[in-house]
């Protein structure tokens, strides 16, 4: 079976989705945030301070190109994946792309307390995760096979919904 990649935009659910697929239809979870983290030895603010988002972006590629050559894996990818052209294409290569799509209002309540997201500080609200989303939207459904909206969904209606479709 092919892989599916989840993208979207930060706070869309990516991971809960994720977890539901593994937990119900067994395929193997890579969360790449996660598994970057793990690698580096630092959280993503501390990669992104210290050695500046592009770097950031090259472990992403590097990590994506291993996954490539795996079977049956879905992969929560970081909200700024599929924004590398290379990268939509070494995911199309292996896999199906599934874009969750959100309203940032519902993006804006699922983040507000976090802090592990360098490119929302000091921009959460509403208008400006807005314009963020905005200026990505194209590149995100360009990326995308299959296109969910999850406002309002629960992870099991969304998981049930991707394996539908
Ligand atoms: C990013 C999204 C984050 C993480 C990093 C950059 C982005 O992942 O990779 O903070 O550019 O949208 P999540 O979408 O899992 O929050």
């Amino acid at each position: 079976m092919k892989n599916i990649f989840l993208i979207g935009f930060m706070g869309t659910g990516k991971s809960t989705v994720a977890r539901y697929l593994n937990k119900k239809f067994a395929m193997e979870i890579i969360e790449m945030d996660e598994l970057i983290v793990k690698r580096e030895g630092k959280s993503i603010p501390d990669i992104f301070a210290e050695r500046g988002e592009e770097y950031f972006r090259d472990l992403e590629t590097k990590l994506l190109t291993e996954i490539q050559k795996m079977e049956n894996v879905v992969v929560s990818c970081g909200g700024g994946a599929a924004l590398r052209e290379e990268n939509v294409q070494i995911m199309k290569q292996s896999g199906h792309i599934v874009l969750l799509a959100a309203r940032p209002e519902t993006i804006l309540e699922r983040v507000k307390r976090d802090d592990s997201r360098p490119l929302l500080k000091g921009r959460k609200n509403v208008k400006e995760i807005g314009a963020l989303m905005e200026s990505r939207r194209e590149k995100y459904e360009a990326a995308a096979d299959l296109i969910i909206c999850v406002d309002g969904k629960s992870a099991e209606q969304i998981g049930k919904e991707i394996l539908r479709k």
